[in-house]
């Protein structure tokens, strides 16, 4: 594993491959996901030296950081452990943003006593509520700091312009956005429309502000491990049947670019997925890749991808081929 660290948040040493505990316990609405799988694929994580851990309330509905509180045990102040808040959801699981006083304290009490912890190294604002005026957020941002419950502040999925707001009035800490080989400057997620573009606009800005960049799906779900072919589809059990771009001719276009990227690879003598990841983590204003896992084996494999360096020649290649893409 290699470890990189960032002005804004000094004390921490993150872990080049993150992991991202979306898909963790059978509740997650990911196939194949189980609990005592996902436990194991935690305490694999900690061993390979994975030091970032993201959740949040909305993981699983609860079950996420139900599941992580419940694996981590003696092994919290192992790691650095981020959160999320503001995004609150029905009887039928219908999401809406919520960034009020009150809805932040309560996420955060929540995420506490579900992750059976005192603090929450970083709290995340999960997506911007614009209903919210930000001075209100802010003040029980303030509130939690000063209370030790959380330790620093960071924002997912927020335009430059709104966090540089926020920055204002709270110190900002960290940024966590869709950013993958095919991803690169997209204008939605599941169908959201997203008010930031990841490489043009918030890598340079993290960089320049000492902020730590978290990129997330930065597997696209999956199909950068190049497993998917055109005819590979997700059953309303899986989450990702909720993703426009992995069904129709969207699909297909990064389907073709997948094909493309195989070959280069191959000549480099690397799985996809570790091309993939190892694409991010050599980034310099990445500092911990948000790999989702539900098995040992998964986590084991994109931790050992830290390890890898692509060559010049590689990284031109993979240009190229997101360049004729379109992508
Ligand atoms: N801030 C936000 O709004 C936001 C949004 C989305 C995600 N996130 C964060 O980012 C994290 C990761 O993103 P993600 O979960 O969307 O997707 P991802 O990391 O791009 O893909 C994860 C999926 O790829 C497959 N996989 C992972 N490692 C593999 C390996 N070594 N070999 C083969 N298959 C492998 C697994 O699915 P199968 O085995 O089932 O195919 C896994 O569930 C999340 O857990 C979450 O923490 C944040």
């Amino acid at each position: 594993m290699k470890y990189k660290t960032v002005a804004a948040l000094p004390h921490a040493r993150f872990s080049t491959i993150g992991f991202g505990c979306w898909s963790l316990g059978a509740q997650s609405g990911w196939r194949n996901s189980n609990d005592e799988e996902s436990i194991a694929t935690v305490h694999k994580a900690i061993d390979c030296g994975v030091t970032f851990f993201d959740t949040a309330p909305v993981y699983g509905f609860h079950g996420s950081e139900t599941l992580l509180g419940r694996a981590l045990g003696e092994r919290r102040d192992r790691i650095f452990l981020a959160s999320k808040c503001g995004l609150l959801w029905d009887d039928s699981h219908t999401t809406r943003r919520d960034l009020s006083h009150d809805a932040v304290i309560a996420d955060v009490e929540g995420s506490l006593s579900r992750l059976r912890t005192d603090h929450l190294d970083l709290l995340q604002l999960h997506w911007p509520d614009h209903a919210t005026p930000l001075e209100e957020t802010a003040r029980a941002l303030h509130h939690l700091l000063d209370q030790g419950k959380i330790r620093a502040v960071g924002v997912t999925n927020y335009s430059v312009a709104d966090t540089l707001a926020l920055a204002k009035l709270v110190p900002v800490s960290s940024y966590q956005g869709l950013y993958n080989m095919l991803e690169r400057n997209t204008d939605s997620y599941h169908d959201i429309p997203l008010e930031y573009e990841a490489e043009r606009e918030i890598l340079p800005f993290c960089l320049e502000n000492g902020m730590a960049f978290l990129p997330y799906s930065p597997l696209f779900q999956g199909l950068l491990t190049g497993r998917f072919n055109a005819d590979s589809k997700f059953g309303s059990d899986d989450i990702r049947s909720a993703n426009p771009k992995l069904a129709g001719n969207g699909y297909r276009r990064y389907v073709a670019a997948v094909d493309d990227l195989k070959p280069i690879a191959e000549a480099a003598g690397i799985s996809m997925t570790h091309m993939a990841l190892a694409w991010l983590c050599q980034n310099p204003a990445v500092t911990s890749v948000l790999c989702g896992a539900h098995r040992p084996d998964q986590i084991a494999d994109n931790a050992a991808a830290a390890d890898v360096v692509l060559s010049e020649r590689t990284l031109n290649d993979i240009k190229e081929v997101l360049e004729r893409h379109d992508l």
